[in-house]
């Protein structure tokens, strides 16, 4: 989604500007553009595609670099298309009619038209489609019955129903920055005689190691010294700053030909890592009880709880799907997933004896937060996990929150996090049964002592890639795949199809083995490749039938299964291998064939890795 960079202070900005937006790029975009304090007048430069087309006119139009030692004041924006479609005019900064005021947004502005419509009967005219656009012309309008912009700011965002952030420039204030939250997120990084603002503190963190993240309804007046903070009744308000690391090298490839790629092969040091935080080396020592750092659920309080909800989205949705199954199977508590979009429909049904837990890597989606906030009305406890300890969803969790540690994900197709958050949710699970007693000691003791071997066992995965390329380019023309599995993997089936649909564009389903003969076999033919996930376990035979009813109607045949599964050898057309594991810790291994299939697949058909058309990584509007 839309990406704000801001900067203010003596460097040269265009060079800043332009790195902030390149590392805001993972959010997805599709144009962008600046606006910086040139002499006495703001310099729009804005242009549709990819960076490198604006940086193509920056380099041929002119527009300075600011001087060094001078103030340099500007603001740049990557947009993903909602209310417009992708064109120089639509791509943002805006100005107002006079071009005094400037605007960069993320977010969406529910009341658009009305406020367009009434700004069109008072004269204001607009020249582009954005919601946007109704913003700056708003504050500009407002401006006139008001003793400065920020009063105008004040007037105006009481004015607007939605999300959004914004970064302001005004002319007669050539030193100065405006920045405004609701909802949608906004941070301000504090540097020596700079500051900076980005809508991610990943981006921050290349510049500065202090940020302040600005709260909902507030709005910043940022000057290279100072950051003042007010409310959106104009009221001062104090923050102090938190610390981040500072880090330059997420952009880094480090060899790798895409992030994404890089971050698949990423997956065994991030489990090895979250495992050894928070579960002792071995079971001997018999106290070792998996340890959560930030959780504060009082053991009284486990006790008593009699349901747990799941809200999240996407592929955190796919995670909570795993989550629902471990957690019922080690703590007995009954355990529902729902999209954070859909929760509307059970919000009756939380008490104070139930346990939520939102799941969101970005820790910064709407529509997650949307629910996780309606959920938390109810009294209920809730819990986060998230990749993201600055964001939102963080603030939320205050006490109870689980950080998935996985390192910043810049591929917009979640991979490593994906991992990393089935990692917690087992932790959580085994958490929650050691505090009731849910579960016999032994058998926790079995469940952690294979989750200790996991990380060894990806890493013999990961090895195995370029057998998995030469194994799957052989279906990279196929237009539909259908993805199976059951029980635990059912949710791998609807992971594994929506990363296939993600990179390589390419028709994908995932169904549950047992439904595939109420309705989807229909779509069966030799040109719809079957993919069945068969573990040794429970499930095992029922997919191998379900999937011989595949092969009755010339579906190719692939399979995920295990080393010397000799029965899938000899069904399958192709057997994806993964080392022996077992059932309910398999999800960490038959993801990753899984994910290379996507990746190899989408790399075959030429198509945009890490930023595939039309996706963003943070979806910050509902
Ligand atoms: C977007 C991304 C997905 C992601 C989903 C939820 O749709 O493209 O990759 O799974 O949002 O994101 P979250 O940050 O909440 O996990």
């Amino acid at each position: 989604m839309c990406g704000i960079i801001g900067y203010v202070g003596n460097k040269e900005i265009i060079p800043i500007l332009l790195e902030g937006l390149h590392s805001l790029e993972y959010r997805g975009y599709d144009s962008s553009g600046i606006a910086i304090h040139e002499g006495n007048s703001l310099n729009v430069v804005k242009a549709a595609g990819k960076l490198n087309c604006l940086e193509e006119i920056l380099k041929n139009n002119g527009t300075k670099n600011g001087k060094n030692g001078h103030v340099n004041c500007g603001v740049g924006h990557t947009r993903w298309a909602t209310h417009g479609e992708a064109s120089d005019i639509n791509a943002h900064p805006h100005f107002d009619r006079d071009e005094k005021i400037a605007v960069v947004h993320n977010g969406i502005i529910r009341n658009y038209q009305e406020v367009r419509e009434n700004l069109l009967k008072a004269g204001v005219h607009f020249v582009s489609e954005t919601d946007t656009e109704v913003i700056v012309q708003l504050i500009s309008y407002n401006f006139k019955n008001s003793k400065s912009l920020l009063h105008a700011i004040c007037t105006s965002v009481n004015e607007l129903d939605g999300s959004f952030a914004l970064g302001i420039l005004f002319k007669q204030e050539p030193d100065k920055i405006y920045a405004v939250r609701k909802e949608s997120p906004i941070i301000i990084g504090m540097g020596e005689n700079e500051n900076y603002l980005a809508s991610d503190s990943a981006t921050l963190s290349l510049f500065v190691n202090k940020i302040i993240r600005l709260g909902d309804n507030e709005i910043a007046e940022i000057t290279k010294d100072k950051v003042k903070l007010y409310s959106f009744k104009g009221e001062e308000i104090k923050k102090s700053p938190q610390t981040v690391t500072k880090s330059n090298d997420f952009l880094d490839k480090k060899g790798f030909k895409h992030h994404l790629i890089k971050e698949i092969s990423e997956q065994a040091d991030v489990i090895s890592n979250l495992l050894s935080n928070h579960l002792s080396a071995t079971s001997k020592d018999k106290s070792a009880r998996v340890k959560l750092d930030y959780i504060n659920l009082n053991p009284d309080l486990l006790k008593n709880i009699d349901r747990i909800l799941i809200l999240a989205c996407g592929t955190a949705y796919h995670a909570g799907l795993i989550g629902k199954f471990v957690l019922e199977n080690l703590t007995g508590i009954p355990t529902e997933v729902q999209f954070a979009s859909e929760f509307l429909n059970t919000k009756s049904l939380l008490t104070k004896k139930s346990l939520v837990i939102g799941i969101s890597q970005s820790g910064e989606t709407a529509d997650t937060l949307s629910a996780v906030k309606k959920a938390k009305d109810t009294g209920t406890t809730f819990v986060a996990i998230t990749n993201n300890p600055h964001s939102e969803l963080a603030n939320l969790a205050k006490d109870h929150l689980l950080i998935s540690k996985a390192g910043i994900e810049v591929s917009v197709a979640a991979t490593k996090t994906f991992t990393a958050q089935i990692t917690m949710l087992y932790l959580l699970a085994i958490y929650i049964a050691e505090t009731i007693g849910s579960k016999k000691e032994k058998s926790l003791d079995l469940l952690k002592q294979e989750l200790r071997l996991l990380p060894q066992l990806i890493d013999q995965t990961i090895l195995r890639a370029e057998q998995y390329q030469e194994q799957v380019l052989k279906y990279a023309d196929k237009p539909d795949f259908v993805f199976i599995g059951r029980g635990i993997n059912y949710p791998i089936a609807l992971e594994a199809a929506l990363k296939l649909k993600e990179l390589s564009y390419i028709h994908a389903s995932g169904y549950a083995s047992g439904e595939m003969k109420h309705g989807p076999i229909a779509v069966l033919d030799p040109k719809v490749p079957v993919v069945s996930i068969v573990v040794p376990g429970e499930t095992y035979d029922r997919v191998l039938q379900n999937s011989m009813e595949a092969k009755s109607r010339h579906a190719p045949m692939i399979a995920v299964a295990v080393d010397g599964d000799k029965k899938a050898d000899s069904i399958f057309d192709t057997v994806l291998h993964i080392p022996p594991v077992i059932e309910i810790a398999s999800p960490f291994l038959t993801v990753i064939p899984l994910q290379f299939l996507a990746y190899y697949i989408a790399e075959h058909l030429e198509r945009d890795i890490d930023q595939p058309r039309n996706l963003a990584k943070s979806v910050t509007v509902e």
